[in-house]
């Protein structure tokens, strides 16, 4: 293979019995049995035991007990099994070991600051800190292997489907996603930035109007936007844009490529077609825009039984022409007195004022609300959501927005506490016919809810000028359990639906020129229809290697504040370079 080996550490076997091997790795785990020297011999296929006998050789023995833990060495022996009673049915090369007759020490290594092992429990901060350490440990290195192995499935797919890889700039201008951008100064322009961009899409849509037809790209994304557990500020998007097609084609092509990888790496088997369901009926029943559908807990709208109500709250949310619902809960009669504080306090945390709650029990309603309730409002409670000795229900109300939020994220957390969520599931569902645009209270204006080129459906762009909020998209989201995985929309291609857009934005003429003429322009001279869709790849590859945290799947990660803690980025820089930027520093 190598001057430095025959073998990679995880390929020996049995049938390699007697063989004359040179292996190369990292040293873990050194015992010493009765003068006998074993160490497991690490490199990124696996390990293998390799032995120091000192009746083999006294001098390869001397070697072995200055070897520490993660030297790099290389060795050559010969393959032998294992004695009876010392096989190791866990580890592939388990049955065999390699009697060492030569070691050579290729780098010393100072103690770690951490084991290499996967059961870790350090800090996730000292894991960054060295995370070339880090990344040699198992279920890192299977994570990235994954990570590599998925990119090829991506290419080959699309690349059979006549997309074609084109790249795009980084140095570019702001791109509409609707986060924060990173701003890079440019010296030969003084007092000018370049934007990272958000994701390519403007540059995707002129690709379009140059006739590529199909075009893809494993691209990084670039958002300075508040961090979470699936969130980034660099990230990549498998991204994609297509012309000449509705937005079925884009789902289809999507469903098919995701089926693919979920077949090719986690062994899934697919019968049906994802469920599609609209915006407004996943608002309606799960009270979220990306429905985790594993288990049921739907949220039931009770609006209509409380319009005349005595308890206060209730009638609250009526006057404020706001919105009463409920999730029944199986089983959640059982909750404690605390339990349910704790789920009062959880609902608070999206802005919800209270959660008011009733078990139902064999003889009794136990709830400190019943009381306020008429008789009709009970038979009518009862019947709507079909009541059994043992049922929970809950209930919020305020604003649409918040009772949805509330319960939708309610709905998660009793589903977790009940153990309803088969981790071995994956449920995905696409979201369609979203609103295309959304009231913003600061700005006292509607936004994009996708961006401004994502085209209304034809069906509602008359209402447009009337009513721009009941404007439907065509915008869609692929989600898995809950997660947005993935989302895109079919274009405005015309100028004429592309400036009614604008002006329900109440973006200027002169501003829209301003942000993005280029692509206004471009559209002056003959756009295909066109729509495209891109995937969050490292939220899938969370999918896919089972990881809780996008760090996970990521080599080089930032923490949550956006900080490289090996290489200490973002740092300082020279004064030099600041005045040769003309940037003045005014902290
Ligand atoms: P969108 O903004 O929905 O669409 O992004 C697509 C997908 O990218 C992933 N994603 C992220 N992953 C990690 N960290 C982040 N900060 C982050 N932000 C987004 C999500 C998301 O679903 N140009 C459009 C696509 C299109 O219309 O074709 C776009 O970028 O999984
Ligand atoms: P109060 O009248 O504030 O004592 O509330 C009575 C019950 O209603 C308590 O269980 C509160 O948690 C609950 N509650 C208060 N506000 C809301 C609300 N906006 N939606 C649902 N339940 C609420």
């Amino acid at each position: 293979m190598s001057k430095y080996r025959t073998h990679y550490c995880g390929d020996l076997r049995i049938t390699d019995n007697g063989q004359k091997v040179k292996l190369c790795g990292w040293v873990e785990n050194w015992r010493d049995h009765g003068g006998i020297v074993f160490i497991d011999l690490r490199d990124l296929t696996g390990i293998t035991q390799i032995v120091f006998n000192p009746e083999i050789s006294q001098e390869v023995h001397k070697i072995a007990h200055k070897l520490r833990a993660e030297f790099v060495i290389a060795i050559e022996g010969e393959v032998s099994p294992r004695p009876e009673g010392t096989v190791n049915p866990k580890l592939p090369t388990g049955e065999i070991e390699v009697i060492v007759k030569k070691v050579e020490i290729l780098s010393p290594a100072k103690t770690p600051p951490f084991i290499i092992e996967d059961r870790i429990e350090v800090s996730e901060n000292l894991r960054l800190k060295y995370r070339y350490l880090d990344l040699r440990r198992p279920k890192m290195q299977k994570n990235i292997v994954i990570r590599h192995k998925t990119a090829q499935i991506v290419r080959n797919f699309l690349n059979e489907n006549n997309f074609l890889e084109i790249e795009t700039p980084f140095l570019t201008k702001s791109t509409p996603e609707g986060a924060r951008d990173y701003l890079v100064p440019s010296r030969v322009n003084p007092g000018k930035f370049y934007a990272l961009p958000q994701s390519p899409q403007l540059f995707k849509q002129i690709l379009m109007i140059s006739g590529f037809d199909r075009y893809y790209q494993i691209v990084r994304c670039f958002r300075d936007e508040d961090l979470r557990a699936d969130r980034q500020p660099e990230f990549t998007q498998i991204d994609m844009e297509m012309s000449f097609v509705d937005r079925e084609d884009v789902m289809n092509i999507t469903e098919n490529l995701i089926k693919k990888i979920f077949t090719e790496i986690k062994g899934l088997e697919f019968n049906e077609n994802f469920p599609v369901i609209t915006y407004s009926e996943a608002i309606d029943k799960y009270g979220l825009d990306a429905p985790d559908i594993r288990f049921d807990l739907h949220l039931v709208n009770l609006t209509d039984i409380f319009q005349n109500t005595s308890f206060k709250v209730f009638a609250n949310a009526v006057k404020n022409k706001g919105i009463i619902k409920a999730i029944k809960v199986k089983d959640g009669a059982k909750f404690s007195r605390k339990d349910l504080d704790d789920l009062t306090e959880f609902v608070k945390i999206y802005g919800a004022k209270g959660m008011a709650w009733i078990k139902i029990l064999e003889n009794e309603w136990q709830s400190p609300i019943v009381k306020f309730f008429s008789d009709d409002e009970k038979q009518k409670l009862q019947e709507r959501l079909n009541l059994e000795p043992g049922d929970l229900v809950v209930f919020g109300a305020d604003s649409s927005k918040i009772v949805n939020e509330s319960l939708g994220h309610l709905r998660k957390e009793l589903a977790k506490r009940l153990n309803l969520i088969n981790e071995n599931e994956f449920k995905f569902v696409w979201v369609i016919d979203f609103p295309l645009l959304e009231w913003d209270e600061e700005e006292k204006r509607y936004v994009a809810l996708h961006h401004p080129f994502t085209s209304p459906l034809d069906e509602d762009i008359e209402l447009l000028e009337t009513s721009p909020d009941k404007v439907r998209s065509k915008a869609y989201d692929i989600v898995l359990n809950g997660i947005e995985l993935g989302g895109g929309s079919i274009r405005i291609h015309r100028k004429d639906i592309q400036e009614k857009v604008f002006n329900a934005l109440g973006l200027e003429e002169k501003d829209a020129k301003e942000k993005f003429g280029f692509l206004l322009e471009a559209f002056e001279y003959g756009a295909p229809p066109h729509g495209g869709l891109a995937i969050g790849f490292d939220r899938l590859l969370m999918f896919l290697t089972d990881s809780e945290n996008i760090r996970d799947v990521i080599p080089f990660p930032k923490t949550q504040k956006a900080t490289c803690l090996m290489t200490g980025a973002p740092s300082e820089v020279d004064k030099k370079q600041l005045k040769e930027l003309n940037i003045k520093i005014t902290l």
